[in-house]
């Protein structure tokens, strides 16, 4: 069988990753989440000093670029990779509400992009691979064969984090969640390089009123007809 490459991009809290993960699963493919490597240089930015009052320095940490080191390592009881960070596992720490912050400002330095991008690239480049984000359809892989852009309101989006977030025993309000959503749809949507935007040729797939089974369903059927066109 041959393999292809499943490019799945939208805004946060859109359902990317529970939908990459069901189909790697599935497909057997790799899974790489490309906002956990712009969640890890954040924390970097954030423990080493590049962070102050909200503002980053970016100039500082682009000449440090070379000491952030990103790793994905399989977790067999988890069924997916998680982010190591210079040998440290960081899954946890990058998913609290600071790195989510500071992570489109971080997001939006040219550099990290270059540098994250090619690091992408070589992670895909034997195909049979999921990999979500922001700018994968429209920059890391364009010629995907299958491209997802995912979209759900902005309120279901932020009850979805907030939820997630509670669980997790953080302290925190779903006003800062939903403002937290918005402003990060707005800067990732209207940022100099690589702004959000649908691929060309992406199916685009609104889930605000759907369940995981539901979606993953209907988007698992697509596929195997893509899979079927691409032998
Ligand atoms: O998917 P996420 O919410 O974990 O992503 C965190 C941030 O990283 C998001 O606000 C935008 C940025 N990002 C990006 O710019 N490009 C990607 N390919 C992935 C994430």
């Amino acid at each position: 069988m041959n393999k292809i490459t499943i490019a799945i991009d939208g805004f946060s809290s859109t359902g990317k990753s529970t939908l990459a993960k069901q189909l790697a699963k599935k497909l057997e493919y790799v899974y790489v989440d490309t906002g956990a490597m712009y969640r890890a240089v954040t924390l970097y930015a954030m423990e080493n000093g590049f962070v102050e009052d909200g503002q980053i320095d970016k100039d500082g940490l682009i000449k440090d670029l070379d000491s952030i080191v990103l790793k994905f390592v399989f977790n067999p009881h988890l069924g997916f990779a998680e982010m190591y960070l210079n040998d440290e596992n960081v899954e946890r720490k990058i998913r609290t509400l600071d790195v989510s912050k500071n992570v489109s400002q971080v997001a939006e330095i040219k550099e990290v992009r270059t540098r994250l991008v090619a690091l992408q690239q070589d992670m895909g480049k034997d195909k049979g691979v999921v990999m979500d984000g922001r700018d994968i359809g429209t920059v890391v892989f364009p010629e995907a064969e299958l491209k997802i852009f995912m979209t759900a309101s902005p309120e279901k989006r932020a009850v979805r984090r907030y939820k997630e977030l509670l669980d997790r025993g953080e302290d925190i309000t779903y006003a800062d969640i939903l403002e937290n959503v918005q402003k990060r749809d707005y800067i990732d949507s209207h940022r100099e390089t690589s702004p959000l935007t649908k691929a060309e040729g992406a199916i685009e797939f609104d889930n605000s009123d759907m369940g995981l089974v539901q979606q993953f369903e209907r988007i698992y059927e697509h596929v195997l007809r893509v899979i079927e066109k691409n032998q």
